[in-house]
């Protein structure tokens, strides 16, 4: 049973006028085909041209940047996984096939020049070519689907259009087709009946030549008629998103000088707009530009916060560093993308904003420098970018990736960004209760259960959890969003994301649940509340591991006093000689594997011991430590929980290797013993660091007791670290409040009903509101039971300044309590 205690009489601070908000990027085809509801795929038929700067290997498999980084590319149809998933036929034209036709990419005779083909279609009479979208065109009876064309014909040319299924026609139209150049013609299909898996055919009944330069459709009902799908961005909308940071992400920074994105790319005309690869393995027609993704802003009353690129590509990825004139470039297009945002309509951006039919210019109070740089490279970056843009537009906030601030260079914000698992972000509840006050503001860009419990309510849990300690600090973190946003199912690249879609449907993992129940409940004033519960440990499990130098010699391996053999050889080789054991160092293949998943000393021996499972027990080990010779002992050594995310599914991680096993490191240097827990974004010491009784050049006695709550760790019989596994609170809680309300905002992450007691400072009204978020600790929403978890709004009867409140087991549970005497109240 836990306690609250509630002050609404000692105001902390304001809560953050717009904590949390949205970050929208282009992965899992979120764009086009997506929120950006183009239904043609490849609509410039631009999709298996690899970027200038890039070249293609393997038959096209994979796409190559000049520094070296590889991508699935697969001919522009993405990952290997979409092709099979999907059983997609092959096609030298992702998405674009043909019956009777000569079918080619025409590269020189396009519609612009922006466009670097055109599509050439030959059709005998009756041939026809059609294209299959995004895993299939799915139309509702009744809606209307506009089209347009950019054509070239060399004679009149009569073709016929259709959107059909396996059953038939649709909707269907003929166009004809004739004058000299390219041609736009516009139409509009009108939907017999529903049809799922469907296409667009173009069939030419008498033959004939055609080049089509560009070609689109779309739904006609977009949000507020701007063009966006009506589902999502109404889901958007239900998040009460007080910002959204856009484009990205790491698509900002691209893998390539050519894939970097460039305002000036995204706006205009959509058909003169050159579109660009995303990192995420496939082209996007940008579409979805700065004009869109402003009007979203707009439409939804958000806060616009633009990332740009501050003049390098993805530092994880092979980056290329870009100097003088490369540098001024991309400083100019974000300067031309600010004019596009707040310019009169007599400069040359804010003049196109006009014709793109917004005169007025939009919001824009919030810059990032750059997505996940760091570094050197970046400051002299993020100081040249500040410094321009700062004299031009000295209201602007500024956010940048790291802290900058610690090298003596002023930022508003700094971005942070974490993916981990549950027990993490319980465990940090108070990760900002001691951060520095005086520095600059805090943006949590980025944040996902990424390993273990994914996408399931436990997930939006810990979560949770780390929400209720930011609101808690919500002086410092002003600004909060999930990562990624959407996912187009059949193109899945990343999981989770916070909203999942198919053609039509849109469903909302738990964590939505929980970013719409705290984007809702804002409350004006953050008061003091104090809290008992129970604590829940991290569930450690594992044997022991050696890290150490070649050359590392032990005997006496037991666990719970039997012999204790190797399970891994992860870097080095254990070779005995009577009872006696040597590491010697990792071969070539252990530090080739190595290299994939690990950034630290390929020297380094890591030998694990025992099972995987245990989670509690003895161990027992002689080890010969030689003068001032550094080594550690892992503790509860398994592998951390594997995350969806795969990079290459061709290259999967292994199912050990030394960049997923993350021991608590009993480290000895010297005659210094210290017990570390490896932990983001710096390393832990646990309890104390101390000196032990270490005899060098003999063998001494490492000995310890694990029971999944207590570590105790000795040498030669000495007692040298007492410390508890790491363990979060079961139940936590965030108050805030207005003139008449309360609203408390608590987790309960244990597997019972905790029934809280609330003690408060006022008096409140007797009936009061809740909305719970509950079920099984794995549950997860699904197309077929999209609502499994979501909140649910009770009235409820029984508060008074002392009352318990049921807190289901595995809840998120928002508390709004009306004062009563509200004068009193504070
Ligand atoms: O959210 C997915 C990716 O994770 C983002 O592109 C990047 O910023 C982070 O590494």
């Amino acid at each position: 049973m836990s306690k609250l205690q509630i002050f609404t009489s000692q105001k902390m601070f304001p809560t953050a006028k717009n904590l949390y908000g949205i970050f929208f990027e282009d992965i899992n085809r979120a764009g086009d085909g997506g929120l950006y509801p183009e239904m043609i795929r490849n609509r410039s038929f631009e999709d298996s041209i690899p970027p200038e700067d890039c070249h293609t290997e393997m038959n096209e498999y994979a796409l190559v940047s000049e520094a070296g980084w590889r991508d699935q590319f697969n001919h522009g149809e993405g990952l290997s996984r979409w092709i099979k998933d999907q059983n997609l036929p092959d096609t030298p034209i992702p998405a674009w096939y043909g019956s009777r036709v000569v079918l080619e990419l025409d590269r020189t005779d396009t519609l612009n020049e922006c466009r670097s083909a055109a599509l050439s279609v030959e059709f005998e009479p009756g041939g026809s070519i059609y294209n299959i979208g995004y895993a299939g065109m799915t139309l509702r009876e009744g809606e209307e689907y506009s089209f347009y064309i950019y054509a070239r014909t060399f004679e009149p040319v009569l073709i016929e259009l259709s959107l059909e299924d396996q059953d038939g026609k649709a909707a269907d139209m003929s166009l004809e087709l004739k004058g000299s150049g390219y041609v736009r013609y516009d139409g509009s299909f009108s939907a017999g009946r529903d049809c799922r898996e469907g296409r667009l055919t173009i069939t030419c009944p008498k033959g004939g030549r055609i080049k089509i330069g560009y070609i689109s459709l779309m739904p006609a009902k977009t949000y507020n008629g701007h063009g966006l799908r009506v589902d999502l961005v109404e889901k958007l909308k239900d998040l009460n998103p007080g910002f959204l940071r856009f484009p990205g992400g790491c698509i900002v920074e691209g893998f390539s000088p050519k894939t970097a994105m460039r305002f000036k790319n995204t706006v205009g005309p959509v058909w003169e707009r050159p579109g660009h690869q995303l990192m995420w393995h496939y082209r996007s027609s940008d579409g979805l530009g700065f004009h869109e993704y402003l009007q979203l802003c707009e439409d939804l009353n958000m806060e616009p916060l633009y990332v740009f690129n501050c003049g390098m590509t993805c530092q994880g990825r092979n980056p290329v560093y870009f100097e003088g004139e490369e540098f001024e470039e991309m400083l100019q297009d974000t300067m031309n993308a600010l004019e596009y945002a707040l310019g009169t309509t007599d400069s040359r951006w804010g003049k196109l904003r006009a014709q793109m039919g917004h005169p007025a210019p939009f919001k824009m109070n919030y810059l990032e420098i750059g997505n996940e740089n760091n570094g050197p490279e970046y400051e002299i970056r993020y100081k040249r970018c500040y410094d321009a843009i700062h004299r031009q537009y000295p209201n602007i906030c500024f956010i940048a990736n790291i802290h900058i601030e610690k090298q003596g260079i002023y930022t508003d914000i700094v971005d942070e960004h974490f993916y981990d698992t549950v027990e993490y972000f319980a465990e940090n509840i108070g990760f900002y209760d001691e951060y520095d006050r005086n520095g600059p503001k805090v943006f949590i860009g980025e944040l996902a259960v990424v390993r273990g419990w994914t996408g399931k309510l436990y997930a939006a849990l810990g979560e949770a959890a780390f929400l209720i300690g930011a609101e808690r600090n919500q002086d410092i973190v002003s600004l909060a969003s999930y990562a990624p946003l959407l996912e187009n199912v059949d193109y899945n690249a990343w999981f989770p994301n916070l909203i999942r879609f198919n053609q039509t449907e849109s469903i909302g993992i738990p964590s939505y649940y929980v970013w719409k129940m705290f984007g809702h409940n804002r409350g004006e004033q953050v008061v003091v509340s104090k809290e008992e519960s129970d604590v829940i440990y991290r569930p450690v499990r594992g044997a022991v591991s050696l890290i150490g130098s070649a050359g590392f010699r032990y005997r006496n391996a037991r666990w719970n006093g039997e012999k204790l053999e190797i399970s891994h050889e992860l870097m080095g080789h254990s070779e005995s000689n009577a009872d006696e054991y040597l590491i010697t160092a990792p071969d070539i293949q252990q530090r080739e594997e190595a290299k994939k998943v690990f950034q630290g000393d390929l020297d380094k021996i890591f030998i694990v011991f025992g099972n995987e499972e245990v989670t509690e027990g003895v161990f027992d080990m002689d080890i010969f430590v030689e003068n001032e010779n550094e080594f550690s002992i892992g503790v509860y050594t398994s592998r951390i929980p594997e995350g969806v995310y795969v990079p290459d599914e061709t290259n999967p991680p292994k199912s050990w290797n030394v960049g997923n096993v993350r021991p608590f490191l009993w480290k000895i240097e010297g005659k210094n013993s210290t017990l570390i827990e490896q932990t983001y974004p710096e390393n832990k010491i646990m309890g104390q660091r101390c000196t032990v009784p270490i005899r060098f050049q003999a063998y001494n006695h490492f000995h310890y007791e694990v029971d999944g709550k207590m570590m105790r760790l000795f040498i030669n019989g000495s007692l040298v670290h007492e410390v508890q596994v790491p363990n979060f609170p079961s139940f936590a809680a965030v108050v805030t409040d207005t003139y008449d309300e309360i609203i408390v905002k608590a987790v309960n992450l244990s597997s019972v009903q905790d029934d809280v007691e609330i003690v408060l400072d006022c008096d409140v009204e007797k009936e009061y509101e809740v909305d719970i978020l509950t079920g099984d600790k794995d549950a997860e929403n699904s197309f077929e039971f999209p609502d499994k978890i979501k909140d649910v709004t009770e009235k409820r009867d029984g508060a008074s300044g002392c009352f318990r409140y049921m807190a289901p087991a595995y809840s998120v549970n928002i508390i709004r309590l009306k004062k009563s005497n509200k004068r009193n109240a504070g």
